[in-house]
């Protein structure tokens, strides 16, 4: 299949690669990758991280980073050392595109409601980790990518249906998810030769679905919940991951569009 996103040398980065939709990503987009591609994949957990590249053609180099991206001491710096080292001995215009992905993100304490969230500290490790984080690491990759190498760039930001409909108990997720998305449409105006698209996924059966599931403090959403379990409609991670895959062949969206795995 030819995807003109995923097309020629790729460098691509996706964050939260362990588990989850992010290790699907990382799967999939892997197997369409051409020869001399590398990928990087970010996420606590090591020992997951190696399993998900396990899974990645050898024709294909694979970097795996252990990294907290909730922690508010990671800096620009150590972003720049981590993609140097995986270029290391292979020039930044060797490649014809980098793909970022922008998986990483957590629900939050979905058991209170927002006259509830009063800790500055909790706030503070929730937006590090699904925005603040995010919006350092894409800097740095557009600016060790910059115009100088001819590498074309593709951004996508995974968001939710949370960050355009408010739900209740999902205080700290919905407000940084539309923070996050609107940061990315200002991103995509102010760099309009970039393709940026926020992808909304769908409910997939993850870890955090169960969570959210299982935790929320809403009644009415854990009925949601239930029934999406009870009624077979959660997605798995490869329909979530195949759908984004053909969203981008078609390449339908205007930058920085929010686009739902239930959008025609
Ligand atoms: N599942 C859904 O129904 C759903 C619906 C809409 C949107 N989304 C969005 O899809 C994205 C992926 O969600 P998911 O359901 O796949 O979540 P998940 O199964 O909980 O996986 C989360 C991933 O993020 C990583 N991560 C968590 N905390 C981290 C930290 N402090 N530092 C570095 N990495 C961290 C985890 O790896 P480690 O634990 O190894 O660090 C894991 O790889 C999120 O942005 C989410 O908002 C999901």
């Amino acid at each position: 299949m030819s995807i003109e996103a995923l097309s020629g040398k790729v460098f691509l980065v996706v964050t939260g690669a362990s588990r989850g939709i992010g290790r699907q990503i990382a799967i999939t987009f892997g197997s369409l990758l051409q020869e001399g591609s590398h990928i990087l994949l970010l996420a606590r957990n090591l020992n997951d991280l190696k399993e998900v590249a396990k899974n990645i053609p050898s024709k294909v180099t694979v970097h795996t980073v252990s990294i907290d991206l909730g922690e508010a001491k990671v800096t620009k710096t150590d972003f720049e050392e981590t993609i140097l080292g995986c270029l290391n001995g292979t020039t930044r215009d060797a490649f014809d595109r980098v793909v970022v992905v922008h998986n990483v993100g957590t629900i939050g304490d979905v058991t209170k409601f927002v006259n509830e969230m009063v800790d500055i500290d909790v706030w503070n490790q929730f937006y590090t980790l699904n925005l603040f984080l995010p919006t350092i690491l894409n800097a740095v990759i557009m600016n060790l990518f910059d115009n100088s190498t001819n590498t074309k760039k593709v951004v996508i930001n995974i968001t939710s249906l949370f960050a355009i409909q408010a739900n209740m108990a999902c205080g700290y997720y919905c407000s940084a998810k539309a923070a996050r998305e609107m940061y990315f449409k200002v991103f995509a105006l102010e760099n309009p030769d970039v393709n940026v698209l926020s992808y909304a996924p769908g409910p997939v059966d993850t870890d955090m679905f169960q969570t959210v599931r299982g935790m929320i403090a809403n009644p009415e959403s854990r009925k949601t919940f239930e029934h999406l379990r009870e009624t077979n409609t959660v997605l798995t991670t490869e329909q979530t991951v195949n759908r984004l895959v053909e969203i981008l062949k078609e390449h339908k969206y205007n930058a920085g569009d929010h686009v739902d795995y239930y959008d025609n």
